[in-house]
């Protein structure tokens, strides 16, 4: 069943909740696929593209946790990792045969991504917009003395 992108899952925080829309894009992608009985190569394209997409997004965020000194970086770090060894193993099954595997997939992602946003990214919500926002203000501070000076 396809997932509908809902405001419930905005965090107002904008490169991460694009990356969010498009790993539920590459949800519905998959699902789609499955559904329509797609050649096992494209989903086998499309699982990976998931895989490699998860970790670049992952990556991203967790550039963004460390940047902010983010308390709870490790276990949030930890989720992540369990996640792509999920999806890892999944991916591993499904190149020897096993194509059921997709549906178990789909619901993992859909489970977990979900729950994750609405439970585990939403706390570090506000301390990455005022980090963000002092940022811009001590940029704007710099960028003002520094006109001052020439
Ligand atoms: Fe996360």
């Amino acid at each position: 069943m396809q997932i509908q992108w809902g405001s419930q899952y905005n965090l107002g925080i904008k490169m991460i909740d694009d990356q969010h829309q498009w790993l539920i894009n590459l949800y519905n992608k998959i699902d789609s696929a499955k559904s329509r009985n797609q050649p096992v190569e494209i989903l086998g394209t499309y699982m990976k593209g998931l895989l490699h997409y998860t970790r670049f997004h992952f990556n991203a965020e967790e550039n963004e946790l460390k940047r902010i000194d983010y308390k709870q970086f490790v276990e949030h770090k930890d989720s992540h990792e369990r996640f792509i060894k999920k999806i890892n193993e999944s991916l591993q099954e499904f190149d020897q045969g096993n194509e059921e595997v997709v549906v178990y997939v789909l619901d993992y992602l859909k489970d977990w991504l979900l729950n994750h946003i609405m439970r585990e990214d939403k706390k570090y919500v506000p301390l990455m917009k005022t980090a963000t926002n002092s940022m811009f203000f001590q940029s704007a501070a710099a960028a003002q003395s520094f006109e001052r000076t020439i």
